[in-house]
């Protein structure tokens, strides 16, 4: 495959990060200067995001294990076709809203589909929106009241900072992601300083996602739960759970989490969406009666904005309707066989062992895996030496697999890691290649002089990289783990 073509996602990715040095005619008025200023910031960091088709969308030979289609719902056309049969059977509908949710934008068929949406995930009442990010920015700017203190696990998502900025609740802790024993001692903090949290008075709202999308891992929700009852047994610590990455993937047809581990009615908020499994977009928020209208009443991201257009809801409606099918239940069960047969290839090769002792290989999520099913989701992370993630990542991409590079600003420094994501679609054949993949680029770290081991080496690339270096130099480009000459 032509991975330098000009136009292709790769070249338009690093070349986009060269500083403006020439100004446009535009950029030279100081408006479009000074917005050029801050973009130049980016690309000097070779932190600028562009937007492009991915590798896997623009060539048939590469094989996507990296987007967020989990249940292969979109490319397998079961959603399109589920989709169609729902606008068949409601001819007469609007395709719009016709208005704000509160005002003209409420339907019959959008209160139906909240009761159907609320049944499946065992809720008294479900709320749809346009987006998982609108959802979160509703959640925590209605929830949270004055005096109430949000505890979050370090990791949430930046639509969860986004709405705890806006929120009423001024005072936030954080806890160690994951971590149960900081996430008591959290607790017991804020009760020790808030004397009216002590006495019940007020709250703590508490922010966890059931799988972490950087990570892979899953919350231990239960552990929490019962943490969080034991340390604040006036029942005044409540939480909301972001499902994005385990709706349709864990739990009862793909219900979640929650439902997996039976808690319905244990959570104040749980928040899935519609983006990941599901292949459309949108969010449900799910809660109470009193959560329902406390949204619709302090959420401005629902009041001031237009509801879910008719063809919207439809095409979420299509999505769950998917979930509970057979077919539904095929791709999840195909899910996550495939990514136990990564595991247990990659695991079970000769140099594992080898490669794990040097750095080269790491796979976090290993530790829980064969112990707790529910330990793992669909998602797995890759870890190697710190300035080789670019090199493995070019490796992989040139042998015909597309993953996704996690460098810093998405996660801290120095904690670029590949994420690799498995889809009902990716055949045996396909996680089998990948591995093999993996291991020639171990096999070429371990023979040549790439190794980086004390200072052996250690300006010279992998052969892939090293092409991809050699057309950047050429180019004058810096940037994605090229070695400093
Ligand atoms: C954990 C989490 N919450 C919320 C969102 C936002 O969801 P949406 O893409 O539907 O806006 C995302 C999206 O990446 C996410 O990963």
């Amino acid at each position: 495959m032509d991975i330098f073509s000009p136009t292709g996602p790769l070249v338009t990715r690093i070349k986009g990060q060269q500083p403006q040095l020439q100004p446009s005619p535009e950029a030279s008025q100081s408006f479009y200067r000074n917005l050029e200023d801050a973009l130049d910031a980016r690309r000097t960091s070779h932190t600028l995001y562009s937007i492009v088709q991915n590798s896997w969308q623009v060539n048939d030979a590469v094989a996507d294990f990296s987007s967020n289609d989990i249940l292969s719902l979109g490319s397998s056309g079961l959603l399109r076709a589920e989709y169609l049969n729902e606008l068949a059977q409601n001819p007469a509908s609007n395709p719009g809203a016709g208005g704000s949710r509160l005002i003209d934008g409420n339907y019959t068929y959008l209160e139906e589909t909240e009761q159907v949406i609320a049944s499946f995930h065992g809720a008294e009442t479900a709320l749809l929106l346009a987006s998982g990010y609108e959802a979160n920015i509703a959640i925590w700017t209605a929830i949270p009241r004055p005096g109430d203190v949000i505890l979050y696990d370090a990791l949430v998502h930046a639509s969860t900072h986004d709405g705890m900025d806006q929120s009423l609740a001024v005072e936030r802790e954080e806890f160690g992601h994951n971590n149960i024993v900081d996430f008591r001692r959290a607790l017991l903090a804020i009760l020790e300083s808030k004397p009216l949290v002590k006495q019940g008075k007020r709250s703590i709202i508490i922010a966890v996602e059931s799988v972490y999308s950087m990570d892979g891992d899953v919350c231990p929700l239960q552990e929490l739960v019962d943490i969080a009852k034991d340390v604040c047994p006036k029942g005044n610590a409540q939480f909301v759970v972001d499902e994005a990455h385990s709706t349709g993937v864990l739990g009862p047809n793909g219900a979640g989490l929650v439902c997996a581990l039976g808690l319905e009615n244990e959570i104040a908020v749980v928040m899935h969406t519609c983006g990941k499994a599901l292949s459309s977009r949108g969010a449900a928020i799910l809660g109470n009666k009193t959560i329902k209208a406390m949204l619709i009443n302090f959420a401005k991201s629902i009041i001031f904005t237009t509801a879910p257009p008719f063809a919207h809801v439809a095409l979420m409606r299509a999505g769950y309707k998917l979930l509970g099918s057979e077919q539904g239940q095929e791709a999840r069960d195909q899910v996550r066989s495939r990514l136990e047969f990564f595991l247990e290839t990659i695991t079970s090769h000769p140099l594992w062992e080898e490669a794990t002792a040097k750095g080269l290989l790491a796979i976090p999520i290993l530790k829980d895996w064969e112990e707790k099913p529910l330990a793992t989701s669909h998602i797995v992370t890759i870890w190697t030496r710190q300035h080789c993630t670019y090199w493995l990542y070019f490796h992989l991409l040139f042998a015909g697999f597309c993953v996704f590079p996690v460098e810093h600003p998405v996660v801290a420094k120095n904690q670029s890691r590949l994420k690799v994501t498995f889809h009902a679609g990716n055949t045996e054949t396909q996680v089998e290649g990948l591995v093999v993949a993996i291991y020639e680029w171990v096999q070429e770290m371990l023979d040549s002089q790439c190794s980086g081991i004390q200072g052996k080496g250690k300006n010279k690339a992998t052969r892939a990289a090293g092409e991809v270096y050699a057309w950047m130099a050429g180019e004058k480009l810096t940037g994605f783990g090229m070695p400093a000459v």
